[in-house]
C-alpha cells in the first residue's frame, strides 16, 4: 500500500479528469486498480488534511487512464474486471462486457421459476463471461446448468469466473455452435436463455469505436439483418426443451416483433415481449407448446 496526502491526490484527480473521460470510469479505475472503494472515495474530501492508501502508484493509474482516453479502450478491459448484478467478474477483450440491461434476464427467470429450491435444468447459449449462467447457478443451488460458447477463450474466462464464486459443480461449459454441443440433452431442458449476437451488419459498421475496436465481433454481429443467430436458436430450440419449457432471448431494440413471429412460426406459446428499464422491448420469451 502506498500512502499519499489527500491534498496531493485531489490535485492529481482534478488534473486527470481535466484531460477527459467521465467520473464513473475514473471511480471504476480507483476502485479496481487503486483499491479505493466507492464509499471510501465519497469520504476522501472530508479528510482533507489526512492521507490515503493506494494499491498502485499515481503514475501507474495515470498510464491506464491515458490509455483509456487515447485509444478509447473500455476501462473494464483495462482493469480486467466488470460488475454485473452482484457479481465481480474477470474479463478480457475475448468476451463482451456484460451490459446492465441484460441483468433483467435473471429477473425474468425469477418471475417464471419462483422457488429457488427448484431443480431447474437450464442452458445458456453464448455465455461469454458466464454472467447469466453464474447468476442463475448461484440463485438456484439445486439447478443444473450447461453453458455454451463458440469461443474457447471465452469459456476459459467463464469457467474461471464460476470457480471464483462457487465450490459446486452445477454448471458445465461446452464449446461449439449454439445447440450442437448439447446433443445429449435433447428434450431435457426446463429453460434456455440466450443473449446472442444480434447487431445488423450496417449498424455494426457504425458502432462507436470503444465497442467496435475492442469488443469481439463474434459477440455482436448478427448477420445482414441481425437475426441470423436468433433464427437458428429458435428453430432448434423445440428439440432441446421439455414440453412447456421456456426460451428467453435478448434482442436488438427493434427486433422483438420479428422474434415474436419467429416463435409463433416454430409453435411456441405464451409469447411475451418484455421491456427493459428504458421501455424498450429488449426480451422475447415463449414456451414450447
Ligand atoms: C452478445 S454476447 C453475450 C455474452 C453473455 N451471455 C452476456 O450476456 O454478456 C454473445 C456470445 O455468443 C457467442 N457466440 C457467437 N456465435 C456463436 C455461435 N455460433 N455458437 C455459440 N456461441 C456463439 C459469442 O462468443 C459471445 O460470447
Amino acid at each position: 500500500m502506498l500512502s499519499i496526502s489527500v491534498e496531493e491526490f485531489l490535485i492529481w484527480k482534478k488534473n486527470l479528469l481535466s484531460k477527459g473521460g467521465d467520473q464513473q470510469s475514473f471511480a471504476f479505475l480507483l476502485d479496481c486498480i487503486g483499491g479505493i472503494s466507492p464509499s471510501d472515495q465519497n469520504l476522501i474530501s472530508i479528510n482533507f488534511k489526512g492521507n490515503l492508501h493506494l494499491k498502485k502508484n499515481l503514475v501507474f493509474l495515470e498510464s491506464i487512464w491515458d490509455h483509456h482516453l487515447h485509444k478509447s479502450c473500455p476501462i473494464q478491459y483495462l482493469c480486467g474486471i466488470t460488475f454485473w448484478r452482484d457479481l465481480k467478474l474477470n474479463i478480457t477483450n475475448k468476451v463482451l462486457i456484460p451490459r446492465p440491461e441484460t441483468e433483467l434476464i435473471v429477473d425474468i427467470v425469477f418471475n417464471i421459476f419462483r422457488k429457488k429450491s427448484e431443480k431447474l435444468f437450464f442452458a445458456e447459449l453464448g455465455t461469454g463471461s458466464g454472467a447469466i449462467s453464474i447468476a442463475l447457478s448461484l440463485a438456484y443451488p439445486f439447478s443444473d446448468g450447461v453453458a455454451t460458447d463458440i469461443d474457447q477463450d471465452a469459456l476459459e474466462i467463464a469457467t474461471k469466473n464460476y470457480t471464483n464464486f462457487s465450490k459446486q459443480s452445477n454448471l458445465k461449459f461446452y464449446c461449439g455452435n449454439w445447440w450442437s454441443p448439447l446433443e445429449s440433452f435433447k428434450g431435457k431442458l426446463d429453460l434456455a436463455i440466450s443473449n446472442p449476437p444480434y447487431i445488423p451488419k450496417d449498424t455494426y459498421e457504425k458502432l462507436p469505436k470503444e465497442v467496435k475496436n475492442f469488443e469481439p465481433k463474434v459477440a455482436l454481429l448478427g448477420g445482414e439483418d441481425g437475426l441470423k443467430h436468433i433464427r437458428e436458436i429458435i428453430q432448434k430450440a423445440p428439440l432441446f426443451l421439455k414440453e412447456k419449457g421456456w426460451l428467453i432471448l435478448e434482442n436488438h431494440f427493434d427486433q422483438s416483433e420479428k422474434v415474436k413471429q419467429l416463435l409463433i412460426k416454430n409453435k411456441f406459446t405464451s409469447i411475451e415481449i418484455v421491456k427493459d428499464l428504458s421501455g424498450i422491448g429488449r426480451f422475447t420469451i415463449g414456451r414450447y407448446k
